[in-house]
């Protein structure tokens, strides 16, 4: 067992657009094994987005971040000892140990061991993970989306959003994407088939470009971005529509008071509309039923995902702070260590 560990930690609360230097990479003890621990070695973590809506200090619904505290994250990792019966040396766990070499759980906490390994091993902490389980249960249970509606999506070659989409079409439904670049739009057409797709960094008026790829309107808005864009939508939402909270990139970097308020409200009176957030937690209880058919998907080849490896630790703060500046393309995984079957 190693004395020490490599982590980053909050070294200031972040103001505004994150930057490296608001993170520390610093060596912790790792202390001895209790009874009942294990200790595993981190191969992939990932960077996600919503973990900037701790760092400022102010409110969050997962709790504000502490300056010195372990910044968090998802990861898939091998267990290197053990003292926990439930945990042998040499098990693929992804959990969420944080952007860490190495970490020591009680066996508590978001755990699963990946015994399915069709699918390459960034997946459970990508498509199989947090971001595409949000869509699953944002799409399947918040939106209760239906063959031939029309599915609006934001941030839809993220993670969360391009498996979103590529849900709304096995359900049956016709999927217009909101993208920024001609990469990105390019990935959702040809590849996740999406039915029209959106560059909103090219579109000088993005209102209009929205009602010409929905001309009968929005059944379902599964919005990541924010409520600038969600009080675009909400005129164009169809009788009994439903719009998905399920992320807001572009209000993170934004302080509360800055951020725009919903000014379009009386369509959830005329229409019907009811919009509603998710923690995809909610649902864990369902996770399991949900990987197994996304992992048949992805072994048959019917649902498409992109991801973006960084090689070694150091580079997560750097990974994290492009996702702010859209350059991830996908799902951005940090290499910590090798897989072991590689
Ligand atoms: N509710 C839940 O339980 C839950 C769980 C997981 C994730 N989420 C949320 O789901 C959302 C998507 O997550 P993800 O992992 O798939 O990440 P993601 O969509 O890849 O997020 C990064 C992307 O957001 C877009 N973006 C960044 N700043 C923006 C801005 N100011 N305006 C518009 N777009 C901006 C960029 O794409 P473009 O280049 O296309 O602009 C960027 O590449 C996030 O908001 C995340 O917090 C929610």
């Amino acid at each position: 067992m190693p004395d020490t560990t490599r982590r980053w930690v909050l070294a200031r609360h972040v103001e505004g657009a994150p930057t490296p230097e608001d993170f520390r990479l610093e060596e912790t003890p790792l202390g001895e094994l209790a009874d009942g621990r294990f200790l595993s070695r981190v191969i992939l973590g990932s960077v996600d987005p919503g973990t900037r809506s701790r760092l400022s200090g102010g409110d969050s619904y997962a709790g504000a971040m502490k300056i010195g505290e372990g910044i968090d994250g998802f990861c898939v990792a091998e267990v290197i000892e053990s003292n926990n019966p439930n945990y042998a040396v040499g098990d693929l766990i992804a959990a969420g140990g944080g952007w860490r070499e190495h970490f020591v759980s009680d066996g508590r906490g978001f755990i699963q061991k990946i015994t399915d390994r069709r699918v390459p091993l960034g997946c459970w902490i990508g498509i199989l993970g947090v971001p595409g389980l949000t869509a699953w249960f944002g799409m399947n249970r918040v939106a209760q989306a239906k063959a031939g509606e029309t599915l609006l999506v934001t941030s839809a070659a993220g993670p969360v959003g391009a498996t979103a989409g590529q849900i709304g079409k096995k359900l049956g439904m016709r999927v217009v994407g909101i993208a920024g670049g001609p990469k990105k739009c390019a990935w959702l057409k040809d590849e996740a088939g999406f039915d029209a797709v959106i560059d909103y960094k090219a579109e000088p008026d993005l209102t209009a470009a929205i009602k010409a790829a929905c001309p009968e309107g929005v059944d379902v808005l599964f919005d990541n971005v924010g409520n600038e864009m969600v009080d675009r939508v909400l005129p164009l939402m169809k009788l009994r529509g439903r719009v998905v909270v399920s992320g807001q990139v572009a209000d993170y970097n934004v302080e509360p008071q800055d951020r725009v308020g919903l000014k379009n409200t009386s369509v959830f009176i005329t229409h019907r509309v009811r919009m509603e957030g998710l923690v995809v937690f909610d649902d864990i209880r369902q996770f399991g039923a949900a990987q197994a058919q996304m992992a048949d998907w992805i072994a048959d080849g019917s649902l498409k995902f992109a991801i973006e490896e960084f090689d070694g630790l150091e580079s997560a703060a750097e990974a994290f702070c492009g996702l702010f500046r859209g350059e991830n393309f996908g799902r951005r995984l940090v290499r910590v260590s090798q897989d072991p079957a590689a």
